[in-house]
């Protein structure tokens, strides 16, 4: 039996940030965000979000704190939506007070979406009196942000695209301990990007290019998939390069466009192309947004960074290894 203090329905959650191999880029469904392919990724350890959820009868409405301010708008409605589903779920009454911290800093190039609902999902479902299994957690999380229900398992993970509610969810291909790769983020600018993923989304399936991509989905995802299992890096490295520019090719061709890269962008994409020519194992990537994520085994990591900062575009390199679960902590 529960008592009634407050802590009784209080619970905080940690979930790393990830990065796609095989992209997730439009929706079958987008209010189930049932996505139109399946995806790949990492997740990556050290960037993280840690979000408490307390809910409570004394509160007015639901409130968020996002790295220690007080949050309105669109990214409260967001939240509190979401809640309303953890609510439904639970049959939980109570509003809630949500507070949530980035470890990495906001408009580095790492979306803190996906971070941000695994941690919530974990939080906010415990908090209630929910006790949900790894892949009623990763469905949930879905709900919130669909990069999110790849970061509730751990290491190498795949998101079946599933066909409803109940079949679309994330799990581990492989555990962090698997492979020791690197992301090493190339921070080109920090601006916050116009159009966000949401928006993006919705208007996939406005490019001509969209059906190619997907028509091979399932061919780069098997690809994808042995290459991680067989720790092939040079498989791998191609895989991921034609997957990034099959997803940029569709958000080129959206109407209206969306153009995420900058000269920098395209100088890292050259200058990694060349160093792998050159015998440096690396390769990469880019999600919505201008900066770079070059993929590399951990033991190139240095030689990669120290390379990435003689590039005069570029401002910082972030650098996270395979991260593990989502997690609750006293
Ligand atoms: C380009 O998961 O951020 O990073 O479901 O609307 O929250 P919403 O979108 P989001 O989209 C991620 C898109 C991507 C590719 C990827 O991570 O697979």
């Amino acid at each position: 039996m529960r008592g009634n203090l407050l802590s009784d329905y209080s619970a905080t959650g940690v979930a790393c940030a990830n990065i796609a191999f095989i992209k997730y880029w439009g929706n079958r469904d987008p209010l189930l965000r049932i996505p139109s392919n399946g995806s790949i990724s990492m997740n990556l350890q050290g960037l993280t979000t840690q979000t408490q959820v307390s809910f409570s009868p004394e509160l007015p409405a639901d409130q968020l704190s996002l790295n220690g301010k007080s949050a309105a708008g669109a990214a409260l409605q967001r939240v509190s939506k979401f809640l309303e589903h953890v609510r439904q779920l639970s049959g939980m009454q109570w509003v809630a007070q949500v507070e949530s911290e980035n470890n990495f800093p906001t408009g580095a190039g790492i979306a803190s979406s996906a971070s941000a609902f695994a941690a919530l999902s974990l939080a906010a479902s415990r908090a209630a009196g929910l006790d949900l299994s790894e892949a009623q957690l990763s469905r949930l999380a879905r709900r919130g942000s669909g990069s999110a229900c790849r970061s509730v398992p751990g290491g190498f993970v795949e998101w079946q695209a599933g066909e409803s509610d109940q079949d679309s969810y994330a799990y581990s291909i492989a555990p962090a301990s698997h492979w020791n790769l690197a992301d090493c983020v190339a921070i080109v600018s920090q601006e916050h990007k116009e159009t966000g993923s949401f928006h993006g989304h919705a208007l996939a399936d406005t490019s001509p290019l969209q059906p190619a991509r997907l028509a091979d989905a399932e061919q780069r995802l098997a690809q994808c998939r042995q290459a991680i299992l067989q720790r092939d890096f040079g498989s791998l490295a191609q895989l991921i390069e034609l997957d990034s520019n099959l997803m940029h090719a569709v958000m080129i061709t959206q109407t209206p466009p969306l153009l995420y890269w900058q000269p920098a962008t395209v100088e890292v994409m050259h200058a990694v192309q060349s160093w792998r020519k050159q015998g440096l194992a690396a390769a990469y990537t880019i999600d919505a947004g201008p900066n770079v994520h070059i993929i590399c085994p951990a033991e190139e990591s240095a030689k990669v960074k120290q390379n990435l900062l003689q590039i005069p575009g570029v401002q910082k390199v972030l650098r996270a290894e395979v991260g593990g679960p989502a997690y609750l902590i006293r």
